[in-house]
């Protein structure tokens, strides 16, 4: 039994990724996390509850999953109530900063505290956070968008922590980000304007181009952040 995870099936590129994995037949389950439990009307997907600010709700869906061979956190926040993608210092908000940390950091650490033990050991696996580009340090020549870009860059670093960690006890699996290019979703909508129509990606498309580039990684490209079309990008 062939089980794939997505944490965030509610977003734009989750639904589209979870679509995407159980469409190809090359997992008999895909588990559903989103914190609304969204139903997808396929037999192979298993829908099921997970909250990032609820690490009891983490624990209880890696126990449900078993064995993943494939863990792919779709989850993140830029803009909400509270965070907004500031232009200036002047504009940085303690709780603002924090709750991007705590959706885009703290909430993938702790799948990955729950969900890295159940990959298997004798056969390869993948667990693959969404990132961005922005998160990288020596690609950013823009500035601004202080919280988002230090939580992506923070998820960066752990993301090549864990791939340490794993390669001594999984020596199999693969462990990295992923950029999944502009696509249209609710994240990027107000961001939208001024991106050439041949940068804007579905996420049908985006979906497709990842998964590809995951098939593809071994062990030797653990820990780095790899975009949609394949390339390692600079941390
Ligand atoms: N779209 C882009 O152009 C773009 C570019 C670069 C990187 N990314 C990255 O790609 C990832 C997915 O983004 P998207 O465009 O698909 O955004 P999206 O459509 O807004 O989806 C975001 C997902 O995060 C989930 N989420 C937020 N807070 C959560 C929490 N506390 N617990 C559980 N789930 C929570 C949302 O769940 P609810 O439905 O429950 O709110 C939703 O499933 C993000 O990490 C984003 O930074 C996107």
């Amino acid at each position: 039994m062939r089980t794939a995870v997505v944490v965030g099936a509610s977003g734009g590129i989750g639904r589209a990724l979870t679509e995407r994995l159980a469409g190809a037949g090359q997992y008999d389950r895909v588990f559903a996390l989103s914190r609304r439990g969204v139903e997808f009307g396929d037999d192979r997907i298993v829908s099921s509850r997970i909250d990032l600010t609820d690490e009891a709700s983490m624990e209880a869906a890696a126990r449900e999953a078993g064995a993943p061979e494939l863990v792919i956190v779709a989850t993140g926040v830029l803009q909400t109530a509270r965070l907004r993608p500031e232009r200036t210092y002047r504009a940085i908000e303690a709780d603002a900063m924090i709750e991007a940390f705590r959706i885009n950091t703290v909430g993938p650490a702790l799948v990955a505290k729950w969900f890295l033990p159940s990959l298997p050991k004798d056969r390869p696996a993948v667990f693959a956070a969404l990132s961005a580009r922005v998160g990288s340090i020596t690609d950013n020549r823009l500035g601004g968008w202080h919280d988002y870009r230090a939580s992506k860059a923070a998820l960066n670093m752990l993301i090549c922590n864990f791939a340490l960690e794993l390669a001594r006890e999984r020596p199999l699996a693969v462990c990295v980000g992923l950029h999944p290019g502009t696509v249209e979703t609710s994240l990027s909508e107000p961001f939208q304007r001024g991106v050439p129509p041949t940068q804007l990606f579905t996420p049908a498309y985006s979906a497709t181009c990842m998964l590809s580039v995951l098939e593809r990684l071994t062990p030797a490209d653990s820990g780095g952040v790899f975009a949609w079309d394949g390339a390692r990008i600079a941390p």
